[in-house]
């Protein structure tokens, strides 16, 4: 599949540039076992890079013209380097225009290219095509020319261009996972420190499924914005009581569950969530160490009543995805992934067991919602990278 996609990218950029590309990287989507909407809560989360890519052919072109083409799409934007980048009404660009305009602020020297991009990624899944996409135009500008950004500064730029062209005020776990992944290895990431390490992710006799709502998380921006504010006023209160409290690491459920009242309903779930979530990360990355897989699905699962009932960022197709392998001996345990409002659910599954219960849950899915369920098994891959013959 990424021979396929580079084959593809390559082609279409001879019959645009009419010439070779110089350049190929690959800049993968991401999966989250556990640790959702903890990043921008000094949490820890779970994620990895998945064999799912955006493919970017690209060759230097000696002026400061730059022509992009968006392959999957069928669209094309054209602009020159040496004006102040703007957002514009293709979304899609943005996200690639928020990086660069960063790299000039920052006082980067760059000159014009042409580009073309596919990708396997499903988009609007919560598998972070977005930060594939910021990624790897960041980790393209720095390889080549020469920029001698870090791996973090990559992800540092693409989170920002993301926050400033795309209006999502997200945390760092999609670009740090998209940038740092690495094969067959789940990141444990601090997102305090920025601290990271590398677990084994060996499930054994178990696989990751993903299974694909086919729900577009269009009401994500708002949704997601509205809960940090929800959080970021939640901690203010907790703060004022308990001054020690210096972000939600250093906060018990005892302290939340004390401020019940004062918090008032909405914000006590919020907080209450999170301070669960941040313990259960924890709890999650000792079960996988000990092959407790059991124990690592009952935590899973526990995330998605936390994020459905308290955090209010499921919907009721991922409800309905998440209910209906509850009681299946096969799957030890299932939650909607991502920021939500849509997307997939994550399932750790018996291998050998998924094609039976993806015809199972396909036919249930289509009789509740009419629509068709998609489903994917992904291999744990490496992070964006420039790709070699
Ligand atoms: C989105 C954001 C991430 C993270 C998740 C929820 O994917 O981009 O930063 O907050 O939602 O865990």
């Amino acid at each position: 599949m990424k021979k396929k996609l580079v084959q593809s990218v390559k082609e279409h950029f001879v019959q645009w540039f009419d010439n070779e590309p110089e350049f190929v990287f690959l800049s993968p989507g991401r999966i989250n076992i556990i640790g959702e909407h903890v990043d921008y809560n000094d949490g820890y989360v779970l994620p990895a890079a998945i064999n799912k890519y955006i493919g970017f052919a690209i060759s230097k072109n000696e002026t400061s013209a730059c022509t992009i083409f968006a392959q999957d799409l069928n669209q094309s934007h054209k602009f020159d380097l040496n004006d102040t980048l703007k957002p514009i009404d293709k979304m899609w660009m943005n996200y690639i225009l928020g990086v660069l305009q960063q790299l000039k602020e920052k006082g980067f020297a760059m000159q014009g290219f042409n580009m073309v991009f596919s990708s396997t990624i499903p988009m609007g899944a919560g598998l972070s095509s977005s930060a594939a996409l910021e990624c790897g135009i960041g980790f393209a500008m720095n390889n080549m020319f020469d920029l001698a950004l870090t791996k973090i500064e990559i992800a540092l730029i693409g989170q920002k261009s993301e926050h400033t062209f795309a209006g999502v005020n997200c945390g760092i776990m999609d670009q740090f996972a998209s940038v740092f992944g690495k094969k067959n290895h789940v990141i444990k990431l601090d997102c305090n420190t920025l601290e990271y390490e590398y677990h084994q992710a060996d499930f054994k006799k178990y696989s990751l499924l993903l299974l694909d709502s086919n729900v577009k998380h269009t009401h994500l921006t708002s949704g997601y914005n509205t809960r940090r504010e929800e959080v970021e006023q939640g901690l203010a209160t907790i703060q004022q009581h308990f001054p020690e409290v210096k972000t939600f690491r250093n906060c018990t459920e005892n302290m939340v569950l004390e401020l019940k009242e004062k918090l008032g309903e909405t914000i006590f779930k919020r907080c209450h969530f999170v301070v669960k979530e941040i313990q259960r990360v924890q709890d999650a990355v000792d079960a996988l160490e000990q092959s407790d897989f059991k124990t690592l699905g009952q935590l899973m699962s526990a995330t998605h009543r936390g994020l459905s009932k308290e955090y209010e960022v499921s919907c009721d197709e991922l409800d309905f995805l998440v209910d209906a392998v509850q009681h299946e001996n096969s799957v030890l345990g299932a939650r909607m992934m991502g920021g939500g409002f849509g997307g997939c659910s994550i399932n750790l599954v018996e291998k050998g067991t998924e094609e039976e219960l993806i015809n199972r849950i396909s036919k249930q899915y289509q009789n509740q919602f009419g629509i068709e369920l998609k489903a994917y098994k992904v291999k744990i891959s490496k992070g964006t990278t420039v790709y070699k013959n």
